[in-house]
């Protein structure tokens, strides 16, 4: 088992959410820079649904797309403090209106447990080095990245918290932007939510995976397969919300919580069979989720279906182990070890000539 911080009492530490309130004044400088980096995630047990604030209704498990990554910097200058946080926003050199309400968002909720972010006129530069139409998880590298910055400032003006709580902070003040952010605040494999079989995990941040993997697992390949055009027809906060009265959300939650536990030992034995298994349910289950919701939602497109099909063909033939995944979009995941990454491209070669983004896990 890796490191977990452990408690006085020698259980696993879990923070509560008071305790990442601040205890001290800050002894906060009058000009402030910093620069921070947050890759994407991508969610094999998925968070679908939550309760309050950003309460997920399940735990889930993702993997860092390592080469997915958010560059954000800022400079801080004083000021009398605000109501609300200023802040000036650039998105790759230009000014982003759009994105202001949901920092706007993410600044207040963030405000109780940092309320020293009013004290600074804040300009935020901010660049993905993945296109941001392509349909990656922006926002839970881009929140990731907000959260880090506001946690290297409030480190450098605070003393006497150890590495693993400013770690568990900043899953905090992520989740608070968009919940899978959560997960971006872990070095490879993440964890949010709880679950009995995985000791300090917690409803409020993501831990990382407290166990060993098994070395079949230690190169991976996520090749994005870019399948869709334009914009999502359902914002993840609204698809969230549908899950309130969703006729099967009792066995969602027992099955999220049943498929964790089995990705775990998967994970941990190296079972690639079980590992897809459970990721492949875990995509068309997102999916069925939103096909029975009401209003209902069909996201997959003809692509999706096709290269579905043309994956668990290829499997079959050539046993070897490929699968995939979704995210609640049309672009398919295809999850394969690195090692098996040549045989896919001499015997699938037009799975490489689709659009596509190749990130290691
Ligand atoms: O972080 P949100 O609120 O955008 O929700 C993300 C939901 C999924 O991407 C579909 C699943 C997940 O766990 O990342």
């Amino acid at each position: 088992m890796k490191f977990v911080p452990l408690s006085q009492s020698g259980r696993p530490l879990e923070y509560r959410p008071e305790d990442f309130r601040l205890r001290s004044e800050p002894s906060l400088p009058g000009k402030w820079e910093g620069e921070v980096r947050a890759p994407s995630n991508i969610a094999l047990v998925k968070y679908w649904g939550k309760k309050g604030l950003q309460v997920p209704m399940n735990p889930s498990l993702s993997f860092i797309l390592r080469d997915a990554v958010t560059f954000t910097s800022a400079t801080a200058e004083r000021i009398p403090p605000a109501d609300e946080v200023r802040f000036t926003l650039r998105f790759e050199g230009r000014p982003a209106p759009a994105f202001e309400p949901k920092i706007h968002t993410f600044f207040r909720r963030i405000l109780p447990y940092s309320p020293w972010i009013r004290r600074y006129r804040w300009e935020i530069h901010s660049r993905n080095n993945f296109p941001h139409s392509a349909g990656i998880a922006s926002s839970a590298s881009a929140f990731a990245a907000l959260a880090l910055l506001v946690v290297q400032l409030e480190k450098e003006a605070t003393a006497g918290q150890s590495d693993e709580y400013w770690r568990a902070k900043a899953s905090f003040l992520a989740r608070l932007g968009s919940g899978s952010a959560s997960r971006s605040i872990t070095d490879r494999i993440g964890i949010w939510g709880k679950h009995p079989a995985v000791p300090g995990s917690s409803d409020f941040y993501a831990v990382e995976f407290p166990f060993g993997t098994h070395p079949a697992f230690d190169d991976l390949r996520d090749l994005v397969l870019l399948l869709q055009e334009g914009r999502k027809a359902v914002s993840s906060t609204a698809g969230h919300q549908l899950m309130e009265a969703h006729p099967y959300r009792e066995a969602r939650i027992r099955q999220a919580n049943t498929h964790l536990a089995r990705l775990i030992d998967a994970l941990r034995t190296g079972n690639w069979d079980e590992f897809g298994t459970v990721t492949e349910a875990e995509a068309l289950s997102l999916h069925a989720l939103m096909m029975a919701s009401d209003p209902s939602f069909i996201l997959m497109n003809p692509d999706t279906l096709k290269w579905i099909e043309k994956i668990r063909r290829f499997r079959r033939r050539h046993d070897l182990p490929v699968y995939f995944t979704l995210d609640a979009g049309a672009n398919l995941h295809v999850i394969f070890p690195a090692r098996i990454e040549d045989d896919l491209r001499r015997r699938m070669p037009d799975l490489f000539d689709v659009p596509h983004l190749l990130s290691r896990l």
